[in-house]
């Protein structure tokens, strides 16, 4: 049995009190992979941004709102855990001054100056243990499988799995399961939580094993 952290959901950047930017994450493929990694015998602890479901039962759940919150949960976190499976959608933008009102409209364009926020699977998993993993997502529009292993190698993941744009906010999903020479372990598609299975029974078999 492994205790294993996934990070599920969106993030919020807030412009000023009342605006916030945002990434169209439901959490649904986070919380279908906490289901197959209990069905496992796995102990499971997710940090979770703001979604409108219900994570399993069974597992720990820790809410928040930001990327660097996010980021915080999972530092603290990880240490006792032994693999990470990154399948939030982070915001990856924040402005690069929050305004302490709200921002009144002028009739005319308004600039933001933008700056990214840490990234939180490379953050965790370039300084992971020998006896510990990491797992990534990669959503890719184009030159799917070469950025997605380039993504795999620059976040120090031992498996990345890449999908589509169509998985945003959907109930099914088609992804292939990328290792770090490159190779396609395997390719899957339909419901989230059939997919979640196969991811699980992978990770189980390369990176868990027993
Ligand atoms: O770079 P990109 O956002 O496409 O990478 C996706 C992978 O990186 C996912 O596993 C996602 O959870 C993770 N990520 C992260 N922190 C960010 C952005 C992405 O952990 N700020």
């Amino acid at each position: 049995m492994a205790k294993i952290l996934i990070t599920s959901g969106p993030t919020r950047q807030f412009l000023d009190p009342v605006r916030y930017l945002t990434n169209a994450s439901s959490g649904r493929m986070g919380s279908a992979l906490a289901a197959a990694a209990l069905e496992l015998g796995h102990e499971v602890l997710v940090v979770s941004g703001p979604v409108s479901l219900e994570y399993p039962p069974g597992a720990q759940v820790v809410s928040v709102v930001t990327t660097d919150e996010m980021l915080a949960a999972a530092e603290q976190e990880f240490p006792a855990c032994e693999g990470l499976i990154g399948v939030a959608a982070p915001c990856d933008y924040q402005p690069l001054k929050v305004a302490e009102e709200k921002i009144a409209k002028t009739g005319g364009p308004l600039a933001l100056h933008l700056v990214e926020t840490p990234d939180i699977v490379a953050t965790l998993a370039s300084k992971k243990r020998a006896d510990q993993w990491a797992v990534g997502f990669a959503l890719e529009t184009q030159d799917h499988r070469f950025r997605a292993l380039a993504k795999l190698e620059r976040k120090s993941c031992d498996l990345m799995i890449l999908n589509g744009p169509a998985a945003m906010n959907a109930d099914q999903n088609d992804v292939e399961i990328i290792d770090p020479t490159g190779a396609v372990l395997e390719a899957a598609a339909g419901k989230k939580q059939d997919v979640a299975r196969r991811i699980m029974a992978m990770i189980q078999k390369r990176l868990i094993g027993g």
